[in-house]
């Protein structure tokens, strides 16, 4: 038992917040549960040290916790599309109140969109409840990032919103859709060839800055450039999901438990539905070109019909076409990629801030979510 000793004292001398002080207070309150619980070691399967305490081990609980943020992150974020696109104003999603010319716009992808909005919103809400009530089941520390929505990101004004303090923004975003011929193209891995550059589904944008939602109401008054915006939230919607399409099995490879395993590989899944429906919408979004008024930015939209282009932007091809996996030596096989599990999670935060999905948080924000980020690659099997 000298492995956690040593962890412990360092993370004491850097004085950064660490899963293990949480851990502290989980064999306290695991102790205290343990009659309501039943026998650990039962709930686990199996007997160890870390087992007969009751609580998770501390990389389960940086796993758990840092899925557990970004669940946060995704959900205030389809809450501002949901409050202006979706099925606002139900016991599920509450707040907004629907902007009708932006959900026109995002209809032309799907007369069903405010529906999966709704659902996909709904669906965040639940896997952030869900893990950290799961956390504080097993006596670990949840996570809140509520001290972090700031009047410094603009949320929209536009009509439909509720106007509260967010803590992602919506209005600058720099989308890769590169995803988009990864899984298209079978002869490219990015776990087998780190350095391979993907082509970009829309070029544009994965330049310069484009709102995805209506800043202000002036926003919709012209219907190209709401369409232009409908069109970016469909791409994101996509980008975004596939980010957890590939999040949960990188990190599922380093649990220890496995009721943490279960957890990991069950919600992944749900992502990827997510994931599969959206780049199936995002193929429908209409042809056109169109400049920022606000900010002079243009974006073209191209045509993604299978009629015009290559087999690698072909909108119908959203089954993953096979490509290498493990080794070059082995088959091709139809796979989620990536799902190497280094850096998982400091990759995660690098993905969403190059997105700009950041732009006007803290400091201190940056802060909280790189040390949770840096505790759950730190964890590996047995710790
Ligand atoms: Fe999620
Ligand atoms: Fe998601």
């Amino acid at each position: 038992m000298e492995h956690p000793i040593h962890p412990i004292s360092r993370r004491e001398q850097t004085n950064r917040r660490s899963f293990l002080k949480g851990g502290a207070v989980a064999a306290g309150a695991a102790t205290m549960s343990t009659g309501l619980l039943g026998s650990p070691a039962n709930l686990f399967g199996h007997e160890g040290p870390e087992e007969k305490s009751g609580r998770l081990t501390p990389g389960d609980a940086a796993l758990l916790r840092f899925a557990a943020a970004a669940e946060i992150l995704e959900t205030d974020f389809w809450v501002q599309y949901n409050e202006l696109d979706g099925v606002p104003n139900t016991s599920e999603v509450p707040g907004g109140s629907g902007n009708t010319p932006y959900t026109t716009a995002l209809q032309k992808l799907d007369m069903d969109m405010p529906q999966y909005v709704h659902d996909n919103t709904d669906d965040e809400f639940t896997h952030q409840n869900f893990l950290n009530a799961y956390l504080v089941s097993k006596g670990a520390a949840p996570v809140s990032l509520e001290r972090f929505r700031t009047p410094n990101i603009p949320g929209s004004t536009a009509t439909g919103s509720s106007g509260k303090l967010r803590l992602t923004n919506l209005t600058q975003l720099t989308v890769d859709t590169s995803w988009w011929v990864r899984y298209r193209n079978g002869d490219h891995n990015p776990d087998l060839e780190p350095g391979f550059t993907f082509l970009q589904a829309v070029p544009d944008l994965n330049n310069g800055q484009h709102t995805a939602i209506p800043r202000t109401d002036a926003d919709t008054s012209d219907p190209n450039f709401l369409q232009a915006i409908a069109n970016t939230a469909g791409f994101h919607f996509a980008t975004i999901e596939q980010g957890g399409t590939s999040l949960y099995p990188a990190m599922a490879q380093r649990a220890t438990h496995v009721e943490v395993l279960r957890i990991l590989i069950s919600i992944g899944p749900t992502e990827t539905m997510h994931f599969q429906t959206w780049q199936d919408k995002a193929g429908n979004a209409p042809m056109l070109t169109a400049v920022d008024p606000v900010t002079s930015v243009s974006v073209s939209f191209p045509d993604l019909t299978p009629d015009s282009t290559s087999e690698d932007l072909k909108a119908n091809l959203i089954m993953p076409e096979p490509c290498p996996f493990i080794s070059p030596n082995l088959p091709r096989c139809s796979v989620i990629r990536p799902t190497e599990t280094k850096d998982i999670a400091k990759g995660v935060v690098k993905f969403l801030t190059d997105m700009g999905l950041f732009i006007g948080q803290s400091p201190a924000f940056f802060d909280f979510m790189h040390d949770l980020a840096e505790d759950a690659d730190e964890a590996h099997r047995g710790f």
